[in-house]
């Protein structure tokens, strides 16, 4: 017997960073982390486990699973195929709406989806709660990409206690990440050795002692919508995690010259009354947060910069769903 489901989840950007493992196994991180979900930068993920398979395989966006990635996905699909006491392997079909070459990291959205999909398939009855926890297996950010809108991923330490919770819908605040995209290849230093190498830094200490204050102080922008308490957080934090890249052993950086140039673009637009501030995660494309009614002016300044290869407009939007046969 074939068993097949299909779910759509988006990416998501971190406005306080999971960086660096507690357990590299469970993907339990040091801290809490908040996120806004991106309408603009889905994947769809199609799941077939059938009898007649002699191994887990896939394609995503036409090309081949393979490799770390197949590994990944297969470690993945035992944890969902224990629970079901189901050992038929997958057949995987995914799609991302974003151009895979933006450099926009697709495992949040990636495994959020194959999660819904995979448990479904398996007609596994599970709660928010435990389709985030199995999303963070397969990569930690995608706990936050099942929740709707803006997200919270409670660290816990254990399997039980770490998943993301939504703490506002999508139309909750009117945000915009206009996604600078100033390096559309692939970044030269995976995340999840960039997670490996945090730990190595001096900085890093420093940054687990000051995120509990941090996080609070998020929690509350996010929730009464400050924004200029929220864009100051949001730029400390960046730098908080960017500097352990810097002062790791060995230095790395995912920051580029295009990067900051974008960075400080936008303090000439606050000088103007422009408010817009910069996030980046493991790759040296800037997320610039506006506000709706700033966006188009926004978009526009970032467009006419040397370096800038396209900006991605994306808004708060619902998470991890499953679609029927027809749905697009
Ligand atoms: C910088 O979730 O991609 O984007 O658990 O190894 O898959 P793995 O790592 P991943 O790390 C995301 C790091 C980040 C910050 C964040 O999204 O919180």
């Amino acid at each position: 017997m074939e068993r097949h489901a299909r779910a759509i989840a988006p990416a998501n950007i971190a406005f306080i960073k999971y960086w660096g493992k507690k357990d590299p196994i469970l993907n339990l991180p040091f801290s809490h982390s908040f996120s806004m979900n991106l309408d603009n930068a889905k994947t769809t993920t199609e799941i077939t486990f059938s009898p007649t398979l002699q191994a887990d395989e896939g394609t995503i966006n036409g090309k081949p699973l393979s490799g770390e990635e197949l590994a990944r996905t297969t470690q993945f699909l035992n944890s969902i195929r224990e629970r079901a006491k189901v050992t038929d392997f997958a057949h995987i079909k995914s799609t991302n709406s974003f151009p895979t070459a933006a450099g926009i990291g697709s495992s949040a959205s990636g495994f959020a989806a194959l999660t819904l999909a995979g448990t479904a398939a398996l007609q596994l009855k599970c709660t928010e709660k435990e389709l985030s926890q199995y999303a963070r297996l397969g990569s930690g950010s995608a706990s936050r990409s099942i929740p709707d809108g803006f997200v919270e991923w409670i660290a816990g330490d254990s399997h039980e206690t770490s998943y993301a919770v939504s703490i506002a819908e999508a139309n909750h605040w009117d945000l915009v990440d206009l996604i600078t995209v100033v390096e559309p290849d692939r970044k030269k230093v995976s995340t999840t050795e960039g997670h490996a190498l945090a730990q190595t830094s001096p900085l890093f200490a420093k940054r687990i002692d000051e995120l509990p204050k941090r996080v609070d102080a998020m929690r509350t922008a996010l929730l009464e919508k400050d924004f200029a308490t929220f864009g100051s957080i949001l730029e400390i934090e960046t730098w908080s995690m960017h500097l352990t890249t810097f002062t790791a052993l060995p230095p790395m950086s995912y920051i580029s010259p295009a990067s900051l140039a974008v960075m400080r673009t936008l303090f000439e637009l606050r000088a103007q009354d422009i408010p817009a501030f910069y996030t980046l995660d493991a790759g040296a494309n800037v997320h610039v947060i506006t506000r709706e009614p700033y966006s188009i002016q926004v978009e526009k300044t970032l467009r006419e910069l040397d370096g800038v290869v396209d900006v991605l407009p994306n808004r708060p939007t619902i998470g991890a769903r499953l679609l029927d046969q027809e749905e697009k």
